[in-house]
């Protein structure tokens, strides 16, 4: 007899009749589907990446790049990526890869139940592994909770689990799919210090609300404030919440930055930005043994 595949394995342990399913995905990687009443969802257990989620009656909030590389080892273009545990380039050693490991392994599943709303979660985790130890010595607990119901909530758990304490920084790095980046206004950061990527991480202040028309890399540090990204093309607003974040990053590559990146198209800056919610910059938290830090991130939409 064959033995199951994992597939199989995962939908006789976690699949949910007619609400949660696994099936092989892009590049042949295992992908959870999600159906409610109020929404879809798709996630790729590697990476603990959400890569889909429609309400119903709307187009996905999330965008993923035609480009995207679906590979063991690459990181996936779009979604949201969980950058753990260290944002953008490696602090001290720049041979390591940027924001961390945890967007290039592969996860489990954990855990996947329905609640009296009709919202499905499913439960993902991550733990200290070979690679892991290769470039970070620490042992540590991740695990990513995904709610899918009218709204979508995204629960990154990180505990220490081992005897010395380490610090990290983090971000759920949020690709949201827009109508044009020239319709795009985002709330929430007015008034609000920002560390710029452009400029060597030079301080500045934001002024009024954001908009873009050149490239756009900035981490706005000591807010906890929720953005909404106000789309009149689409004729909605994405209201982005969180909590256990103390950093929004804003990214948008423009028109040079795109054509030199090989997984995203030259045209695609146009459909998307990025509202990362992160604890970055500098924001670094640090966890005793056993200690845990929670960041949630909420997803919903307002049609105008
Ligand atoms: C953003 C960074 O969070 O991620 C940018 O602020 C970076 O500097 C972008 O270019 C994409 O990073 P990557 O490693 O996925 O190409």
């Amino acid at each position: 007899m064959t033995s199951p595949s994992i597939i199989d394995v995962l939908n006789s342990q976690f699949g949910i009749n007619g609400r949660l399913h696994f099936e092989l995905g892009e590049g042949e990687l295992p992908m959870a589907k999600i159906t409610t009443e109020q929404a879809t969802a798709v996630l790729s257990i590697y990476a603990g990446h959400v890569l889909s989620f429609v309400p119903n009656g709307s187009d996905d909030l999330l965008w993923v790049s035609q480009e995207a590389i679906f590979q063991s080892g690459k990181a996936i273009r779009g979604g949201i990526p969980v950058i753990w545990p260290w944002f953008g380039p490696h602090p001290n050693d720049s041979t390591k890869s940027s924001h961390g490991f945890a967007r290039r392994q592969m996860w489990s599943v954990k855990a996947s139940m329905v609640d009296e709303n009709g919202r499905v979660s499913l439960t993902l985790g991550l733990t200290e592994n070979e690679a892991s130890k290769a470039v970070w010595s620490h042992d540590f607990d991740l695990e990513l909770v995904v709610t899918v119901g009218h709204v979508l909530t995204v629960k990154l758990k990180t505990t220490n689990s081992g005897d010395v304490p380490f610090s990290y920084t983090a971000a759920l790095h949020t690709y949201y799919n827009i109508s044009h980046i020239s319709q795009v206004v985002i709330h929430g950061l007015e008034n609000g210090a920002y560390l710029d990527n452009l400029e060597a991480h030079a301080s500045k202040q934001q002024v009024g609300f954001v908009r873009f028309d050149e490239e756009v890399d900035r981490i706005y540090i000591d807010t906890a404030a929720d953005c909404h990204i106000e789309d009149e093309g689409h004729k909605r607003t994405i209201v982005v919440e969180k909590s256990g974040s103390q950093s929004t990053v804003v990214w948008n590559p423009w028109i040079e930055k795109a054509k030199r990146m090989s997984d995203f198209g030259d045209n695609e800056y146009q459909e998307m930005v990025c509202v990362e919610t992160a604890n970055a910059g500098n924001e670094i938290i640090t966890l005793q043994p056993e200690e845990t830090a929670v960041m949630t991130l909420t997803i919903s939409e307002r049609k105008a």
